[in-house]
């Protein structure tokens, strides 16, 4: 079993009966998926799912776990996500996987949020993976010239065929090469007041537990907030 698979697999465990649970998305959220869809099918786990981004809706109809729009819920017990980069403070950055914008809002509706990571995503501090910031196409060369200017070293997130991705809802995607990130919530106040984007990859505050996989098995972090 690979790292990915084992915490994805560890994280369905905390998946119980009546949940409404946040898909996330990305290569470590699938084994995720696929560990709550077994749950599913095999032991009539009944829940219903909340989904982070396109092709996870469509992976866990694949496995029938029954799908809500997120607006047809008022509330999410738990969600599952992977990341990117997961600082020594519990920060991360997500949007690897462009799908951070919804991963957000599914985020901020959740009772409580896990992160299923191999031990390569943790780091001291954050900004060796660069932060992906989503924003709208008017004006998009505008943004990327103030963050230039800013020397965060902006590059516009590609397709394989050399296109400028776009996110399930339509967006662009800049991803800053910034090496370190000495002040994640200064950066995250400054991309917020910025007009144009529309979502930035700094989870701030907000995981409540980390399960990293390592050679030795899953470990459960709980993260103490005070
Ligand atoms: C999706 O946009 C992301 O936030 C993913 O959750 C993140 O990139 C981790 O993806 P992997 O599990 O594929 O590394």
């Amino acid at each position: 079993m690979n790292l990915k698979q084992m915490v994805g697999y560890k994280a369905a465990e905390f998946v119980k009966d009546g949940m409404i649970v946040g898909l996330g998305t990305g290569s470590t959220a699938y084994y995720m998926v696929e560990a709550v869809g077994k749950r599913v099918k095999e032991e009539g786990l009944q829940i219903v799912g909340v989904t982070t981004s396109f092709r996870t809706a469509d992976h866990a109809r694949e496995w029938g776990i029954p799908l809500k729009d997120i607006d047809d819920v008022d509330h999410i017990d738990v969600t599952i996500d992977g990341a990117d980069e997961i600082s020594s403070e519990y920060q991360g950055i997500k949007g690897g996987g462009a799908a951070h914008l919804f991963e957000k809002v599914v985020a901020n509706l959740s009772d409580q949020i896990i992160w299923i990571v191999d031990e390569s995503k943790l780091v001291e501090q954050l900004g060796a993976f660069p932060l992906p910031v989503e924003v709208v196409h008017f004006g998009a060369g505008q943004v990327f010239r103030l963050f230039e200017k800013s020397g965060y070293n902006p590059s516009w997130r590609k397709e394989e065929d050399g296109e400028r991705l776009v996110t399930d809802s339509g967006n662009l995607i800049i991803d800053l090469h910034m090496g370190v990130i000495e002040e994640p919530k200064r950066l995250a106040t400054w991309l917020d007041s910025i007009t144009g984007v529309v979502e930035h990859g700094l989870f701030l505050d907000c995981v409540d537990r980390v399960i990293v996989g390592s050679e030795q098995g899953p470990v459960v972090e709980d993260v103490d907030r005070g």
